[in-house]
């Protein structure tokens, strides 16, 4: 957004105003990550990396990248996401989780080849709408959103600063599209434009941050946790949730509306829910076979004449490990299996299941169809004749105080689309209008675009 560019009209920078309050209002716990590094061979001024847990102000921002400016190359490349969070590098990314098959490739070698990257895991979100805005002030110049494939046509001139704007999508479950594809996608672009400005040579400092968290966890601060607990803590039913117990302390939570199985047989699924033995007034589950420690958890939840099955397990199973990037524990529910007479059905959670490790998790619905958060282990697994589903799900295996599931991390994410329609219209509203005066400000070097035979696009060089 140009910021800074209708700092002149006291009208506009109310309304900005206005709006930036209005929708930071009670989501000042939201951060974005914000990645900066540049190309091989240029070191950028040391700078010292905030202190685990802090969240970088906009006023720090600034400091950072005026530093950071005054040295770095002038052609500036951000990669503006719509939502990133940090668990996002904690969750698919390689050389921040140590994991094999990252979904960035292009931006940890990015990472690697450059001498001094400097990562802020946690921004808070006003900043991140302000950096466009700050990066204009620094560089004199206005930002230019690209199109990756216009890029290649692009003659960029080392000693001629520019702002590139690459504005790459996120989706959500909402959609067929998993997170980590979205995520690969856009490491896939960011790998084209990188090679692009390798092959004419350009220095850059590049930017990869978002405009908003791809999911909100909220952290309990001690004013609002009594409201947070009434709220989210107790389990939304009149029943008591599932507790394992190892000696006399209780490690594991689970409660659910609704668990379901169905099982294909003769091209129909048959349906069994389990919920009123799991839960009701008495319950016919036992635990045998469940366990925990400090780092893992199973819950074995057994049944008897399930779907013509005598003997019937459903088993939740549970990590939790340290994630260095964002400096603390996570759990994941990593398995899913059913087991009936000796048969079994497994499903992987796939990094999709995943809370603070001192937290619970909370899920509206845990499928392995219709948006799947569960996929079958393999793709012969008996798996693929099961279908699970369960609604209201909550789960914790680690960390338990007490007879009550710790805050709940949601899976949904904060915004409804409610929330997004009203905002973008506000936002298109002030583009229209900062298009308008950016129009009229910059009258003077239209004539630069107006030839379309000339040569290919150059990068507008304005006071
Ligand atoms: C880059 O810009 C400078 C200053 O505007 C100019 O002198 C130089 O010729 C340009 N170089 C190229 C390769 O276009
Ligand atoms: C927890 O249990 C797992 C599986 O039995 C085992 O591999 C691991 O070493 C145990 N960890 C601790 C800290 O006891
Ligand atoms: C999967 O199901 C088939 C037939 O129902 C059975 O023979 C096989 O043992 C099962 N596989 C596993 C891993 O349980
Ligand atoms: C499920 O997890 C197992 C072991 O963690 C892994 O070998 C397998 O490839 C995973 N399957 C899928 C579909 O992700």
């Amino acid at each position: 957004m140009a910021v800074s560019e209708v700092s002149g009209s006291p009208l506009v920078m109310a309304f900005f105003t206005v709006l930036l309050t209005v929708f930071s209002t009670g989501s000042s716990n939201d951060q974005v990550p914000l990645v900066l590094w540049s190309s091989e061979g240029y070191t950028l001024p040391p700078q010292t990396p905030p202190a685990a847990g802090h969240i970088v102000s906009s006023s720090q921002l600034d400091s950072y990248l005026s530093s950071i400016l005054s040295a770095a190359p002038q052609n500036v490349l951000v990669f503006l996401q719509d939502k990133l969070s940090v668990d996002d590098f904690t969750m698919f990314g390689g050389v921040f989780g140590n994991k094999q098959d990252s979904a960035f490739p292009f931006l940890e070698s990015a990472l690697r080849s450059s001498p001094s990257p400097l990562m802020l895991p946690a921004l808070s979100w006003a900043g991140s709408t302000a950096v466009l805005g700050v990066l204009q002030q620094h560089l004199g110049i206005p930002p230019l959103y690209l199109d990756p494939s216009s890029l290649a046509q692009l003659r960029l001139n080392a000693s001629v600063p520019t702002l590139l704007v690459i504005r790459l999508p996120y989706s959500t479950g909402t959609d067929m599209m998993s997170p980590k594809d979205a995520l690969s996608g856009n490491d896939e672009v960011i790998g084209q434009v990188l090679n692009i400005m390798k092959a004419q040579a350009v220095p850059y400092t590049a930017i990869y941050t978002a405009l908003k968290p791809s999911r909100v966890i909220h952290e309990v601060s001690v004013g609002v946790q009594s409201v947070g607990r009434s709220l989210l803590q107790a389990p939304a039913g009149p029943y008591a949730p599932v507790m394992f117990k190892e000696g006399d302390k209780t490690c594991i939570l689970m409660w659910a509306e609704t668990l379901t199985v169905s099982l294909l047989q003769d091209q129909k699924w048959n349906p069994h829910e389990l919920g009123p033995q799991t839960f009701g007034q008495s319950p016919t589950v036992t635990l045998t076979g469940s366990f925990c420690n400090d780092t893992r958890s199973r819950l074995v939840l057994n049944y008897q004449n399930v779907l013509g099955f005598q003997n019937f397990r459903l088993i939740f199973s549970m990590s939790r490990s340290f994630y260095k990037v964002s400096a603390r524990d996570w759990f994941t529910l990593d398995q899913v299996e059913l087991e009936y007479d000796g048969q079994k059905a497994t499903f992987n959670g796939s990094r999709n299941i995943y809370a603070p490790a001192e937290y619970s998790y909370r899920c509206e619905s845990v499928t392995n169809f219709r948006y799947p958060l569960l996929v079958p282990r393999l793709p012969t697994d008996n798996a693929t004749l099961w279908r699970v589903s369960f609604n209201d799900f909550q789960i914790q295996g680690f960390s338990v105080t007490g007879q009550d599931f710790a805050y709940a991390s949601d899976c949904a994410g904060f915004f409804t689309p409610g929330i997004w329609m009203g905002l973008l219209t506000s936002l298109l509203m002030l583009l229209i209008l900062t298009y308008g005066l950016h129009m009229i400000t910059q009258l003077r070097t239209m004539d630069r675009f107006d030839d379309p035979k000339g040569p290919a696009i150059s990068v507008p060089q304005t006071e």
